[in-house]
């Protein structure tokens, strides 16, 4: 096994080097599930080597991996330990379908899990190397979206992270300014309270992307002050007319980006759409503890009873904010 994961992934090619990202979110190797500790980041890189299903969703729920598509790997690969335990399928689909239940990805992969036949371990990879596939023609989409010199936005983390090589929103903001060499700045937008803006700024410099980390409360400060030409962001869950669930602090974003006239994207895989939703009246919004709010890293910051905390995850950007969502297979526009 390599430093940080195996070597040869069935075929799957590894981010070079020179890219400076070797790591990814989870990998797989005899029948263990090894999940990088976003907890720890960006302070120390170490794998959780996780062994059984109730591991995998306990890793999920306490957010040591995050981020849709990411979270939809690594609900396969827990299927996979599932099964590998003798569980039911129903009990199986019932531990994983409880833990995140905004992110759309996660039950794409349980539905993917339970529709195909083979042995479960190769289904789960068959499911990565897929996400793979799309998350690479996702990135170059989007960065095609990115003018040669601009300043874009971005919110929470979006990157490898969250996916797998490269990401959504991010991925393809680093593939423009990595592969494509387009002058890019990224301001990236902090998101209390797990701050996932920390991690897209670890990402930023591993792969070199100019950037600085605001506050939660700064984007509307920032986007009078500076020349800002493109907002990018990932999504939990889509609906049929284009509505986006996405970390909490999103549509107060786009609301942001209309006043001032700046486009607004949403990059996303199909897994990440929920089809049977024609809007996004009936998404459930996660909802964490509000014990979240009171510490940061473990330190108390707040004094005062739970009930005084409310700790929504998402929020809805409605279609008629958004310009345009990217995915995969092209660009679609809300038909507002
Ligand atoms: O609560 P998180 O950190 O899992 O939320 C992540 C996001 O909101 C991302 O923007 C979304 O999952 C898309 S990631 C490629």
């Amino acid at each position: 096994m390599g430093k940080h994961g195996p070597e040869n992934f069935r075929g799957l090619r590894r981010d070079d080097e020179q890219m400076n990202v070797s790591l990814k979110p989870v990998f797989w190797e005899n029948s263990v599930l090894y999940i990088l500790d976003q907890r720890l980041l960006p302070f120390k890189e170490k794998f959780l080597a996780v062994k059984s299903i109730q591991d995998a969703a306990f890793a999920i729920t306490d957010m040591a991996v995050r981020g849709a598509p990411a979270i939809g790997i690594t609900a396969a690969f827990a299927f996979a330990l599932g099964c590998l335990q003798d569980m039911e399928e129903s009990q199986i689909v019932d531990i994983l379908g409880n833990t995140r239940p905004t992110a759309k990805d996660l039950f794409t992969a349980l539905d993917f899990m339970k529709e195909n036949k083979k042995d479960p371990v190769a289904r789960a990879l068959e499911y990565l190397q897929e996400s793979v596939i799309k998350e690479e023609k996702l990135v170059k989409n989007a960065a095609e979206l990115i003018p040669n010199k601009c300043s874009v936005m971005t919110h929470c983390n979006t990157g490898f992270l969250a996916y797998y090589n490269w990401g959504t929103a991010f991925g393809g903001i680093a593939w423009a300014r990595k592969v494509q060499k387009k002058d890019v700045f990224l301001w990236i937008k902090e998101a209390r309270p797990r701050l996932q803006g920390s991690l897209t700024a670890w990402e930023a410099e591993k792969r070199a992307v100019p950037y600085k980390l605001i506050v939660d409360s700064a984007a509307a400060y920032v986007m009078k002050k500076e020349k800002i030409d493109a907002v990018l962001i990932g999504a939990d869950r889509i609906s049929e007319k284009l509505d986006a669930a996405n970390k909490i602090g999103s549509l107060e974003l786009a609301i942001c980006a209309k006043y001032f006239n700046i486009p607004f994207y949403v990059v996303a895989p199909e897994t990440t759409f929920d089809r049977k939703s024609a809007d996004a009246s009936k998404f459930t919004i996660e909802e964490r503890d509000a014990g979240e709010i009171m510490s940061m890293r473990g330190v108390k910051i707040h004094a005062g009873n739970k009930e005084n905390f409310y700790n929504p995850a998402f929020d809805v950007v409605p279609a008629e904010l958004i310009t345009a969502v990217i995915t995969e297979n092209g660009v679609y526009y809300p038909s507002h």
